[in-house]
């Protein structure tokens, strides 16, 4: 999500007049895209920051931009007095008459919406860092507040893009030569048509006939909004790819209670059986944070035995980190820093297992992959399926497959976390 923020800022900039530069020591003004999901994340734009004071002496200015510049708003000026420029991500619209602020002179730009934005951050100038594959947003925002998640207070409400702009947006990309598109949103599944036209999985089957569009992905789904007619879509477009990545963040409904996710592990698990019922296999991956304040040894089990319940492909393991102004950081943080880690590792360690064995079980097929890049000490061509694994391969001819092609690919062998194969017919 923050890098397409990032890319629509750059488009907006350029088409202003701006130049992109490569490196820091080139610009004249740094703008830097900052996360606050977590601690850690957070921590790394401060020690960043600190970098900049050198680079300001070289009379460069600062602006900082995301969820950090929203929630520490002015205090980042305190902070770090030499940034001129602080902007959460539901400002950006706002951002070229700011930078004319700055360079009147102004040194105190501030563009700190918080959720009261009903504006949704539209342009045509995208400047997309990959010419095969895009992202587009639908939704921004989120209305969810989950009790841990600090989104909901950086990123504003929930407004989702009319489906008529989106599918411009995703028709244009095609024209470019686009063939793989990203939906984006923090829940696609509460997605509302602006104009009543179409639901979340309607858009997603426009979006995946477009003429020229191989594959479709989006991200993230929310297990208490999604839909059964996802899966039919899925089922009835074979360009939408065969992954599904459904956040389950704990398999204890007690826990899950406390993180106000509106849903129990039953309700999760229905929605995975309809994803296993799928017409073709569809490949899951989930969110999981262990060390929520009050997980018991017994809730972290039930969320082991999820991993077990689902089979899924992936998992994004995370220690709960306390977020300002969330409901959870004034619920007593029971869990020891040690105790979180040693549960993370138990988690990832199983995981690893379990993937093990699933990756094995593609040994043998013919799959398409969407070519990545080169390994070239390796000798192997980088590709993805279209369950997003990736798949490292060999081919016999000496012209390597161009980036972004599409080819066939024998797997012949398997890791956890990617399979290695034999281009066919090459
Ligand atoms: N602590 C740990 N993980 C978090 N996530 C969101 N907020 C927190 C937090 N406070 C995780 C969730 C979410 C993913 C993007 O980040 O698992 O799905
Ligand atoms: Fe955060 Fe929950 Fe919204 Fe996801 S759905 S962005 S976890 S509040």
């Amino acid at each position: 999500m923050n890098a397409h923020d990032s890319e629509k800022v750059i488009g907006t900039l350029v088409q202003q007049g701006y130049d992109k530069v490569e490196n820091e020591e080139d610009a004249d003004l740094i703008l830097y895209n900052t996360c606050s999901i977590r601690d850690k994340a957070e921590q790394k734009v401060f020690n960043r920051l600190n970098d900049y004071k050198r680079l300001h002496r070289q009379g460069k200015r600062f602006g900082v931009l995301g969820c950090v510049a929203q929630q520490e708003g002015e205090k980042i000026f305190e902070r770090a007095p030499y940034v001129s420029l602080v902007s959460g991500s539901a400002s950006y619209n706002k951002l070229p008459e700011m930078l004319v602020q700055l360079e009147a002179g102004n040194t105190r730009i501030t563009g700190l919406d918080d959720r009261q934005t009903e504006e949704t951050f539209e342009t045509e100038f995208t400047a997309r860092s990959n010419p095969h594959r895009g992202y587009i947003t639908i939704i921004e925002g989120c209305d969810k507040f989950c009790a841990y998640c600090v989104v909901p207070y950086t990123r504003g409400k929930e407004r989702s893009r009319t489906s008529t702009s989106v599918l411009a947006e995703a028709r244009r990309m095609a024209d470019q030569g686009y063939t793989e598109i990203q939906l984006l949103g923090q829940n696609v599944n509460s997605y509302r048509d602006q104009e009543g036209k179409r639901s979340f999985a309607e858009l997603l089957a426009a979006v995946g006939e477009i003429p020229g569009i191989r594959r479709v992905r989006f991200t993230t789904s929310h297990p208490r909004d999604f839909t059964q007619d996802i899966v039919q879509a899925i089922d009835a477009v074979p360009s939408l790819c065969d992954h599904v990545h459904l956040p389950v963040q704990s398999g204890s409904s007690r826990v899950l209670h406390l993180m106000q996710r509106e849903y129990t592990r039953e309700w999760y698990l229905e929605r995975i059986a309809w994803i296993k019922a799928a017409r073709r296999p569809i490949s899951m991956t989930t969110d999981i944070i262990v060390g929520f304040p009050g997980e018991t040894p017994e809730d972290f089990e039930q969320t082991i035995d999820m991993l077990a319940d689902v089979q899924y492909d992936g998992v994004f393991a995370f220690k709960y980190s306390p977020r300002p102004n969330t409901p959870a950081v004034t619920m007593a943080d029971s869990i020891p820093e040690e105790e979180k880690s040693q549960r993370l590792q138990i988690l990832l360690d199983r995981q690893r297992e379990l993937q093990r064995v699933n990756y094995a079980k593609h040994v043998g097929e013919e799959v398409e992959v969407m070519v990545e890049g080169y390994n070239s000490a390796r000798g192997q061509v980088n590709g993805r399926t279209s369950q997003n694994k990736t798949l490292n391969f060999t081919t016999r001819s000496t012209i390597l497959p161009a980036i972004g092609s599409y080819l066939k690919v024998k797997v012949t062998q398997s890791f956890p976390n990617s399979l290695v194969g034999e281009a066919m017919g090459l």
